[in-house]
Order: C-alpha cells, then sequence, then structure tokens
C-alpha cells in the first residue's frame, strides 16, 4: 500500500482498512493480515497509557510506538498521529516533530484539524511527507468541543466540516478521516472530495472504515461508543486463559513433563 494505490481504490469504488497498533507484537500479526493501513494513534494515550483523552500525547510518545510498529510490520503503511499542539508551534519545531515520526518509521502523518493548518499541510506534501487529515470529532478538540461529541448536526457545524475537507484536499491530503458525523454528512464529503475518506462513526458512505484494535477485538472493557463492533470478545477470552493458567499452577498440572527439560 502507498498514497497512489489508496486514491486509486477510491477511483475503482474499492474500500479500505485501517486500525490503530501501537506496538510490535500486534503489528506482526497486522503484518501477516489483509488490513491495508496501520495508524498509530494518540489514542495510544488512553489506550496504552490509560489517560482519560489523547491530550496527554507526545511526539517523543508517538515516535516510540510508531518505532515499535514499523519493526514488528515492515509490510505495511504507517500512519503516525501528530499529537496535541505538537504542530502549532515554530516552524522549526513543528518540522522536527514530523522528522522524528518519519524516521522512527511512519510512511505520512496525520493532523486533527483544518482552520491555521493549511500552509503546514502543503509544506509538508512538498517536502515528501504525505498527510492524512482528520475532521469532525478531532478527539484533540474535546475542551473546545465540550466533550466527545458528535460533530457536524447543525448546518453551521456542516459547513465548517466539509470545507475543513476540501480544504485539506487542496493543501495536498491523500485522504481524511471524518470522525464521528452524520451518515448523510459523510457521504457529501465523500462525493465532494477525490481523496478517500476513512470513517470511524461515521457512516458506510466512507470510502474506508477505521477502528481503534482493542475496540474490535473486545479487548476494551467500560463504555463502548454504539459505532463499535467487537469481532471477538478478547477480553473474556483472555480472562479465561489466566484462569486456566492460575488453576493449573496452583493444582500442579502446568508444568508437566513434555514442558520440562531433562
Ligand atoms: O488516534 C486514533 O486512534 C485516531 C482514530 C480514532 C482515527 O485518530
Amino acid at each position: 500500500m502507498n498514497i497512489i494505490e489508496l486514491k486509486k481504490r477510491k477511483s475503482e469504488g474499492r474500500k479500505l482498512s485501517m486500525v490503530t497498533c501501537y506496538d510490535a507484537w500486534s503489528a506482526k500479526i497486522l503484518n501477516e493480515s489483509p488490513i491495508d493501513i496501520l495508524l498509530v494513534g494518540d489514542s495510544s494515550a488512553m489506550v496504552m497509557h490509560g489517560f482519560d483523552d489523547t491530550i496527554p500525547s507526545t511526539i517523543e510518545s508517538i515516535a516510540v510506538h510508531t518505532a515499535a510498529v514499523r519493526r514488528g510490520a515492515p509490510k505495511k503503511f504507517i500512519v503516525a498521529d501528530l499529537p496535541f499542539l505538537s504542530f502549532r508551534g515554530d516552524l522549526q519545531t513543528n518540522i522536527d516533530g514530523v522528522r522524528k515520526l518519519m524516521q522512527a518509521g511512519a510512511h505520512a502523518v496525520k493532523l486533527e484539524g483544518f482552520d491555521g493548518n493549511g500552509e503546514f499541510v502543503k509544506l509538508l506534501t512538498e517536502s515528501g511527507v504525505p498527510v492524512m487529515g482528520h475532521v469532525g470529532l478531532t478527539p484533540q478538540f474535546m475542551n473546545a468541543f465540550g466533550g466527545f461529541k458528535v460533530q457536524g448536526r447543525s448546518s453551521e457545524q456542516k459547513k465548517k466540516i466539509i470545507g475543513e475537507a476540501r480544504g485539506l484536499e487542496e493543501a495536498g491530503a491523500f485522504a481524511v478521516v471524518l470522525e464521528c458525523v452524520p451518515g448523510d454528512l459523510a457521504g457529501e464529503v465523500t462525493s465532494t472530495l477525490k481523496i478517500p475518506t476513512i470513517g470511524i462513526g461515521a457512516g458506510s458512505a466512507c470510502d474506508g472504515q477505521v477502528l481503534v484494535l482493542q475496540d474490535l477485538l473486545g479487548l476494551t472493557t467500560g463504555f463502548r461508543p454504539k459505532f463499535v463492533r467487537q469481532y471477538m470478545n478478547g477480553a473474556e477470552q483472555i480472562a479465561a486463559a489466566l484462569g486456566r493458567f492460575h488453576e493449573e499452577v496452583i493444582g500442579g498440572q502446568f508444568p508437566n513433563e513434555k514442558e520440562t527439560y531433562e
């Protein structure tokens, strides 16, 4: 997969699959899967580090996760998230952050929002850094949005999201993530843009879909947004395996003779 193939998929009407990935062991499994794109998301702050939101994510942390993913999944197209405010400083700092992620093994970066980012997106694409945009419920704006809320319901928000997606395309982005927006708005953005849209909580009209890996494997417990489909009960299966291991240790059935060196 590369950005040329990605854009071709849209013109051929073939959908794209993307999942988050933060570590080498799951990257190894994904490397042998048909999944098209791996996203080293700033959701790693929540999923891997236990924070309540993505604000604490840093370039250094995303770079460590990206390097691990690249080692585990050398065959995959890897997109790394630019964390909160990491691309809103002076130009040198912004470029240094992007360089760290690309040198850690990313093939592209993703950034949230459009207003104030157009010039930077243009500069990056002109400098050989493919950029994926992200509009709608952009989690880095959760304090400005008053929480994790569906975006694009009012006509004003709708206009803004369409304008942002168009702006990103004009600035050179190769794809745009649409997060938690009504399905009809996602459909309108998807038919307006030439570049692919990748939805999460944005209905089926998008050119592709993304989910957090741990959500789709049923590894996350607690609140589950309605757009998350679990493809297995990972947490239950792991709990059962750990329970069996514990019982067999206590009962003396593990290890057996075959599992013991002579
Ligand atoms: O960080 C992340 O996981 C994301 C996806 C929700 C698109 O940005």
